[in-house]
């Protein structure tokens, strides 16, 4: 498969590369540098060039309190920039996948979010990012919209991929114990990323780790666990003690209802990927065996 990846500098999508890589696809690799999802002209002629098959859309602007302060910047980023990528993959006939948030919707529900529900966005990001799914479905029919959450892996620059990093450097560690989500390992979501490529049936789906989903402050206390390091380290606080400019759904815990109806094999647990996680980024930590599911 001929694969295009946009925002391949990312969290994301350095792990779509690898897993790709290792796949065997003949794949290019833009970063931020070598295309600009908001440059009509720039994303046009790089699709001509290419002709990708496939098109992986990792890019996006992913600052949530940085958006809420420039609302229109984001929607550059995170609603027209897809849109122009779908309306670029219509001309030259690719598959469209791009990236969306569990923080489309507004975390009110006590259970599992699944396409079922309405999204309500809660934050100048997710309305962006809302508005990036409709207006690149509403452009091209082959798009497939993944939204995932809460995730970690090599390279992230967030909270969840860092924390091992931060309480080494002494670093007090407050941790979110209010809000909760499904935490996503990187790696696995580029898998099952591929799996939808090969697949090519447009849709939503949800694509996260499986599992009862956890808080920021759960998730850090289990790596520091696995890390060898003191869980009491970090310290729970409330969403509203820390007075970010973006408000954060309480619950955004993702199921899909569309996997397990094509027999998508559904991924390992969060706990799981943050065991192999530590393994790859601490490997003088004997973390034990990795748990199966
Ligand atoms: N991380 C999470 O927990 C999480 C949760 C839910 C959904 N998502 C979604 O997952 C996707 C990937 O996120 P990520 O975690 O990999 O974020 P990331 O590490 O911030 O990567 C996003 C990449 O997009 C690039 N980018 C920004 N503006 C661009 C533009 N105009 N044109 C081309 N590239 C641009 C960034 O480059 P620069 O840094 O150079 O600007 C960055 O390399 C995004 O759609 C995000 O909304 C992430």
């Amino acid at each position: 498969m001929r694969l295009l990846i946009a925002g391949a500098g990312g969290l994301v999508g350095r792990a779509v590369f690898e897993h790709c890589t290792g796949a065997g696809d003949q794949i290019a690799r833009l970063d931020h540098a070598s295309l600009d999802i908001t440059d009509e002209e720039q994303v046009n002629a790089t699709l001509e060039r290419e002709r990708p098959e496939v098109l992986i859309n990792c890019a996006a602007w992913t600052n949530v309190d940085q958006c809420e302060l420039d609302p229109e910047r984001a929607q550059r980023v995170n609603a027209y920039g897809p849109e122009l990528l779908a309306v670029g993959c219509r001309r030259i006939g690719a598959l469209l996948i791009t990236i969306s948030t569990d923080y489309v919707f507004d975390g009110k529900k006590d259970g599992f979010y699944t396409q079922r529900d309405q999204p309500n966005p809660q934050s100048a990001y997710a309305v962006s990012k809302l508005e990036g799914e409709r207006r690149a479905q509403n452009a091209w029919a082959a798009t497939i919209i993944v939204r995932s959450g809460y995730i970690f892996g090599v390279g992230g620059t967030n909270f969840l991929s860092s924390v091992i990093d931060r309480a080494r450097r002494g670093e007090k560690l407050r941790a979110i114990n209010d809000a909760v989500g499904t935490p996503t390992y990187a790696p696995d979501l580029a898998r099952q990323l591929l799996r939808l490529a090969q697949l090519g049936l447009p849709g939503t789906y949800h694509v996260v780790n499986a599992g009862e989903g956890a808080s920021f402050d759960e998730f850090a206390r289990r790596a520091l666990e696995l890390a060898g390091m003191d869980a009491n380290l970090v310290r729970g606080v409330g969403l509203d003690t820390l007075n970010r400019p973006a408000p954060r759904p309480r619950n955004s815990r993702l199921r899909c209802l569309l996997s397990p109806a094509l027999g998508l094999v559904p991924l390992p647990s969060w706990q799981n990927g943050l065991q192999k996680f530590v393994g790859t980024t601490h490997p003088e930590i004997a973390a034990g065996p990795v748990p199966k599911t």
